[in-house]
């Protein structure tokens, strides 16, 4: 594959996003707002929000999740920049780490020196069911949901591979969600901001509230096999392996490298980005792999110049447990087919060898699906700036982004450094 490089240099010099959760009834502009005006108060020197040219917005389905369709304009003229051009880009969950390789490249191309990238989506208002539904027509509506499949679904047959192929077993993916609620409970953004233990214990006091028969787990294993307490969604992948549904918005800052340093004192200088595509699901070869994966990371390691064992941070697209594993395979983090022994040996743990999903992935921190691959941006922004507080990973200067959308058929990897 040819290297490539980018016309001229791109920096990140603001990042903020909303808390991501389940808000009913709060307009989705709001959440936005939130996320830029948090993002404003990143610009170590300061923001004219007259300076920005453009806004690149990640979105999936504001049509059928809320009835609005149209929703880049809208969300331009909430935060003032009308009549800038705003775009809507639409790749499934990948939305809106598409809209910011979009941003990036028209700053990159001179087109614009400062560009505004957000992500933004609004779920909760549709009951599960309907959520699910339009989750769905991420997947091929010709071949892969005829065939039954929901994304629980098309994730658990990808387990089932994975499993059978490797010697996971269930409780492999168990790891993955104590650790991303351990990360979660440390980022005041988390839609659940709690630790497993600390959910047992509010079903606890819950039910002795209540006058219920109390729960006796010994410890969060025997929780998350309880049938009742975490149910099977689509075996293997049970309630606690499942990242839930979310509102959130998230809000990036682009300009063109050389600016950088007027805005900010610690710029993320964009190092290496990649985007790829595949066939759908009956077409595949293998089930235990992302091939748009392996060759968006390799895009982006060639355009960085580096290696996977040279990034110190990262967040990967966890939507579910099983997902985080095979995302660290295809990463090159870990070998094929080891990934679940480093998860179960805590390899992936924010004090492990390899910090994986810091701000507790969005399995703990939500996943507004629109707004998850810029929110990831926001963990490695302070991560990189050591603003990461508790879940801080001391001295990360080098950190990546790894965002799917549908069924595997969109994947998009960026590395952003801090000199
Ligand atoms: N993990 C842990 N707990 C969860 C959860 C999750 N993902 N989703 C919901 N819960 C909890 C709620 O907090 C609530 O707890 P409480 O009873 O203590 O108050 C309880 O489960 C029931 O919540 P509810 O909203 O009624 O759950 P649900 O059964 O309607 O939905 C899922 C659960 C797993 C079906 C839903 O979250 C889902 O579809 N997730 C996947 C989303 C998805 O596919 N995204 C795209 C990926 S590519």
């Amino acid at each position: 594959m040819t290297q490539r490089k980018l016309g001229r240099g791109v920096a990140v010099v603001g990042a903020g996003m909303s808390k991501f959760g389940a808000f009913p009834g709060q307009a989705k502009r709001d959440l936005f707002v939130e996320a830029f005006q948090e993002m404003r108060a990143s610009v170590d020197r300061g923001l004219d929000p007259r300076d920005i040219e453009a806004l690149y917005i990640g979105n999936y389905s504001s049509d059928l999740f809320e009835n609005q369709g149209h929703t880049a304009p809208i969300m331009a003229d909430w935060v003032g920049l009308a009549p800038r051009p705003a775009t809507r880009i639409e790749d499934a969950c990948a939305s809106s780490g598409v809209a910011l390789r979009q941003g990036m490249l028209a700053v990159a191309s001179g087109a614009y020196d400062m560009v505004l990238v957000g992500g933004i989506e609004k779920m909760t208002d549709l009951p599960t069911e309907r959520v699910t539904d339009t989750l769905a027509t991420a997947g091929d509506v010709t071949y892969e949901i005829p065939a039954g499949f929901t994304f629980p679904g098309f994730y658990a047959a990808l387990a089932t591979a994975y499993m059978d192929r490797y010697g996971a077993t269930p409780e492999t993916f168990m790891h993955v969600g104590i650790k991303n609620h351990d990360n979660g409970a440390l980022n005041d953004k988390a839609q659940f901001g709690a630790r497993i233990t600390d959910i047992m214990d509010s079903k606890r006091a819950r039910a002795i509230q209540k006058g219920y028969p109390v729960p006796e787990w010994e410890d969060e294993w025997e929780f998350l096999h309880d049938d009742r307490a975490n149910p099977v969604i689509a075996w293997p992948m049970r309630l606690f392996d499942c990242s839930p549904i979310s509102d959130g918005a998230a809000a990036l800052l682009l300009v063109r490298e050389d600016l950088a340093p007027s805005f900010s004192d610690a710029p993320l200088y964009v190092l290496g980005s990649g985007q790829a595509s595949d066939v759908a699901l009956h077409d595949r070869a293998d089930l235990t792999s992302l091939r748009a994966a392996r060759l968006a990371a390799q895009q982006a390691y060639d355009m960085a110049s580096v290696t996977a064992s040279d990034i110190q941070v990262a967040e990967v697209h966890d939507c579910f447990t099983i997902a985080e594993i095979i995302a660290t395979e295809d990463l090159g983090f870990f070998p094929i087919g080891e990934g679940w022994r480093a998860a179960e040996e805590g390899r992936s743990a924010r004090t492990g060898p390899q910090p994986i999903n810091t701000s507790g992935g969005l399995k703990s921190k939500g996943h507004p699906v629109g707004a998850s691959g810029s929110g990831q941006v926001v963990e490695i922004w302070k991560q990189l700036r050591d603003q990461a507080g508790e879940r801080q990973v001391p001295g990360a200067t080098l950190g990546l982004t790894h965002n799917v959308g549908g069924t595997g058929q969109t994947c998009v990897v960026h590395i952003f450094e801090r000199r």
